[in-house]
């Protein structure tokens, strides 16, 4: 049975934003295929955005690690549904730098011009992913 997961979170204060997202998606790309474990993570300097999609019991033994992640805090789930189809299976773990998030897109589904995850609603965080999908904003699809 298939899941999808949405969580947002902020980037630990002394850790370097370039390097942890290097790391992080070289364990994604060690560990995710094997696990049929797909998704996107969506980072700036300062937060995090991921949906992870697979079976249950990988998407939930993932996310239990994740939590427990000290390169970041501040853990706050979005979304939690079961699915009929992947919406993201071309991505191992696709990634879209939110730094270059142009403003009008933001406020379509943000009531400020700046990008807080941890103040909008999980719908809105999933339109917004949605919508960096369509207009191309992710990057390494494999
Ligand atoms: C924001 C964020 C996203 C992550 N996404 C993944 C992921 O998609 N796949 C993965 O294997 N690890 C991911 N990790 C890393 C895991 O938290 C964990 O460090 C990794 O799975 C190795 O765990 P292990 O050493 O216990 O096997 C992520 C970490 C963070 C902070």
């Amino acid at each position: 049975m298939l899941v999808r997961l949405l969580y947002a979170s902020r980037l630990a204060a002394e850790a370097n934003p370039a390097s942890v997202v290097a790391s992080i998606l070289q364990q994604s790309h060690a560990h995710n295929p094997s696990h049929g474990i797909t998704g996107i993570l969506c980072h700036s300097d300062h937060v995090f955005m991921q949906v992870l999609e697979g079976g249950r019991e990988a998407v939930n033994a993932l996310y239990a690690k994740i939590l427990r992640d000290t390169r970041h805090t501040d853990v706050v789930l979005l979304h939690y549904e079961e699915i009929n189809e992947r919406r993201y299976s071309g991505w191992t773990m696709g990634q879209a730098n939110l730094a270059k998030l142009n403003v009008a897109t933001l406020l379509r589904y943000s009531d400020l011009p700046v990008l807080n995850p941890h103040a909008m609603s999980g719908k809105n965080s999933l339109a917004l992913m949605d919508e960096l999908m369509a207009t191309a904003a992710i990057i390494g699809r494999s």
